[in-house]
């Protein structure tokens, strides 16, 4: 059996980053996920004054309190990173200073306006003009203490959430749907005071946040790949201290509804999230329903669980989907064409998917549209098909996940 640690999740990587550069003091990290995206923020909070030096053990932030950040000298480019702009354009809502966020094509193409609409709301400056970055933001002022965030997302919630410590008074957000819950739980595990009842969540001004010295979980989306491998192939395998955070679980749930043979125990708490170790088997798997409530649970594995549904006896279908339009690339359309090419059929409608399986998988390029959750998929595909597959760009995986291909390896699994 294969066994691994993988690396942090990129998540709570990021949010670690945020809440240590704005803690008082020293905080060391250990399993920080150095990749594309969290380099991203690393890089953002360097350039707002803060010292953080990464080494092979962990990445030490020496915090400088909620007030301690320096308006940086030029532009912050949040690269392809989606949660470094949308929780940054929240934090920076409460300096002392005016900022502008940029970013890569591909994430100059997503929007903004999500977070900015409810942030102008609540009272805060907030500017672009095409709803996408650019993005300037103001010293702001909070004037409103509820708002609702109408899409359900926990970029957004997460943006609101840190704009609230800066606020004069507790502010409520109320959500449609729950989602990842990972600002909470670090709030929470930070000693700050916020109150969460159903879908809302109330978050007081903070004077003060404390350094810390954690281990960040690994990454259950980064699993999800490794997992779908144990169950196609004859690789079982064994993944350890993995976050398996309630919020972030769908996938691991259909999978299990599907007939997987996947066991999860040593669960334990780890920087106020639950962790356990995850072994998976060889399964014969049968379609499953996905309905709407349960998209936020499992969004970014939606495209590894397409090429799962496709080796699974009879048909898995997926409703409430639209949301996939607006990640790295049209992942709804991305999934459509890795099934083109890759000979396969899916039934595509405006707000889900439909595949019946068991498919033969063919060989085939798969147009990745530099979205490194595709390009993965395709080179799991090529592993449980033992066939000539391949991504038309790996680069993008350095993004989530840059040591993928190490990690394939050093259980033995020869990719590419
Ligand atoms: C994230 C939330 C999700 C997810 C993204 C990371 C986060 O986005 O797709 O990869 O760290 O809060 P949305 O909240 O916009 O769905």
């Amino acid at each position: 059996m294969g066994e691994l640690t993988l690396p942090g999740d990129k998540s709570l990587s990021h949010r670690a980053i945020i809440f240590a550069s704005i803690a008082s003091g020293k905080s060391t990290i250990r399993n920080l996920l150095l990749s594309g995206d969290t380099n991203a923020t690393i890089e953002a909070f360097r350039s707002m004054g803060i010292e953080i030096n990464t080494n092979d053990e962990d990445v030490v932030i020496y915090g400088k309190g909620l007030k301690g950040l320096r308006k940086p000298t030029g532009p912050i480019d949040c690269v392809n990173s989606g949660t470094t702009a949308r929780l940054l354009i929240g934090l920076l809502t409460g300096q002392n200073f005016d900022s502008t966020l940029i970013g890569s094509n591909q994430l100059s193409k997503r929007p903004m306006d999500r977070v900015s609409k409810p942030l102008k709301e609540i009272g805060c400056k907030v500017e672009s003009t095409r709803g996408t970055l650019p993005v300037t933001i103001y010293p702001s002022r909070v004037d409103k203490f509820s708002i609702n965030t109408n899409v359900s997302s926990a970029q957004v919630k997460s943006s609101l959430m840190l704009a609230a410590l800066y606020s004069e008074q507790p502010i409520v957000i109320i959500e449609n749907n729950a989602t990842r819950d990972h600002t909470e739980k670090i709030m929470s595990y930070l000693n700050i005071d916020l109150v969460r009842m159903g879908y809302t969540v109330t978050v007081p001004p903070v004077k003060e946040i404390a350094n810390f010295s954690e281990t960040i979980p690994s990454d259950l989306s980064s699993a999800a790949f490794l997992i779908a491998l144990g169950l196609l192939t004859d690789s079982s395998i064994k993944l350890n201290n993995v976050l398996v955070n309630e919020s972030r679980m769908g996938f691991i749930k259909a999978l299990v509804q599907m007939g997987a043979q996947i066991h999860i125990d040593n669960l334990r708490t780890q920087f106020g999230e639950q962790v356990g170790d995850i072994k998976v088997s060889k399964s014969n798997l049968i379609g499953v329903e996905i309905g709407e409530n349960d998209i936020p649970n499992i969004i970014d594995e939606l495209p590894i669980f397409a090429l799962v549904a496709s080796q699974a006896e009879g048909e898995s279908s997926v409703q409430g989907v639209s949301e996939l339009r607006v990640k790295e690339s049209d992942r709804l359309e991305a999934i459509n064409q890795l099934f083109i090419e890759l000979g396969m059929n899916i039934e595509i409608s405006k707000e889900g998917f439909k595949i019946a399986g068991p498919q033969e998988i063919k060989s085939g390029i798969v147009k990745t549209y530099g979205d490194h959750r595709i390009a993965m998929t395709a080179v799991i595909a090529a592993l449980v098909a033992n066939k000539e597959i391949k991504p038309d760009n790996t680069d993008c995986i350095k993004d989530s996940y840059p040591s993928f291909f190490n990690d394939l390896k050093s259980i033995g699994v020869d990719s590419l």
